[in-house]
């Protein structure tokens, strides 16, 4: 077995609370065993326009608590091109970079795996998303500080939605998962969700916000950016047809869901993740993705992360009908 002796670090897709924390933890566990650690900015276009850095002690310090990620991130086209992943390879030979870990999600383990088997260079994947959609993993990085951003917006918007007795739509991110929007509903005592995993009965739910109008209660209903009908806009389109736009009113969250100093919990996993990283890479071990199962962090092949993402709690849409009867 080959010594791992340099170890680069990236983040890939879309930035969550955390990241920032992983990296700290994969350089000072570098540090720790004395390998070297870089940086790739922007995500997988560091490796191709050759744009990496050192990374010592004094680089990752103060930044555990910052949300973003201080490497930068991108979705890079370019990677699914096998002349740019030849450019990618060449400058982590010239530096003789032996071991790489991607904090990101599945697409992005999905790039680190095809090039890892074209060029045999170990790779780890770490979990990093806001949506936590990927498969393998319960969680993955930034997933509980952005949820505990989008609940205290919900609270605030329902402070307003009760004073005006409004149905607000409140539209929350997640792609194509309805991960981030069935655990909002649950957790800020919404009384309606809607998801891509669902199929909506539209006129079921115009008779309930109908009820609520005439009883003049307030009302949340969480959709999901992805959600069959198409986004909270659609939802206010469809309702309005019916004369109810006087009482409605749309909130879509946007990018602040994706920011702020991350959570404890982003912080514990963030760390551990980071840390089994590196003690993979020094194991000589490859084509791996960290994950959390259970309470317990596993280490699982990266193909896992491929598979279609089920949600395990679908059972929480009864628990929000149940909870929302009057
Ligand atoms: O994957 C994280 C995510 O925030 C999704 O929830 C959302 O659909 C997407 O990224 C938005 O990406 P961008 O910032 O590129 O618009």
């Amino acid at each position: 077995m080959v010594k791992v002796q340099n170890i680069a670090v990236l983040t890939s897709g879309g930035d969550s609370p955390g990241m920032n924390a992983c990296i700290r933890a994969v350089v000072r566990s570098c540090v720790y065993h004395k390998l070297n650690a870089f940086g790739v900015v922007d995500g997988f276009n560091g490796l191709i326009n050759d744009n990496l850095i050192p990374m010592g002690y004094d680089d990752v310090s103060n930044i555990l608590q910052r949300g973003g990620t201080i490497l930068g991130t991108a979705r890079c086209k370019e990677f699914h091109d096998p002349a740019f992943r030849k450019t990618a390879f060449e400058n982590l030979k010239k530096r003789n970079i032996d071991g790489l870990v991607i904090i990101g999600g599945d697409g992005s383990f999905k790039g680190a795996a095809i090039f890892s088997e074209e060029y045999n260079i170990p790779v780890i994947g770490i979990p990093g998303s806001i949506d936590n959609d990927i498969s393998g993993t319960d969680y993955s990085i930034g997933f509980d500080t952005a949820m505990n951003t989008i609940i205290h917006a919900v609270d605030n918007i329902r402070d307003t939605a009760s004073s005006h007795h409004r149905v607000f739509l409140v539209e929350v991110m997640g792609n194509n998962s309805g991960v981030l929007a069935l655990n909002t509903a649950v957790s800020s005592g919404a009384e309606e969700v809607f998801m891509p995993e669902k199929k909506e009965d539209l006129l079921e739910i115009k008779e309930k916000i109908d009820r609520a109008v005439h009883a003049n209660k307030s009302s949340i209903i969480i959709v999901s950016e992805g959600d069959q009908v198409g986004g909270a806009k659609e939802v206010f389109n469809y309702l309005q047809e019916f004369g109810l736009a006087d009482k409605l009113r749309v909130s879509i969250l946007g990018h602040i869901q994706r920011g702020g100093s991350p959570s404890y919990l982003d912080r514990l996993y963030a760390t551990l993740f980071g840390e089994q990283a590196v003690a993979c890479l020094i194991q000589g071990r490859s084509n791996l993705m960290i994950g959390v199962l259970d309470g317990q962090v596993v280490v699982s092949d990266i193909s896992v992360s491929q598979k279609p993402y089920e949600i395990k709690n679908m059972h929480y849409l009864k628990l929000i009908r149940k909870l929302s009867v009057y």
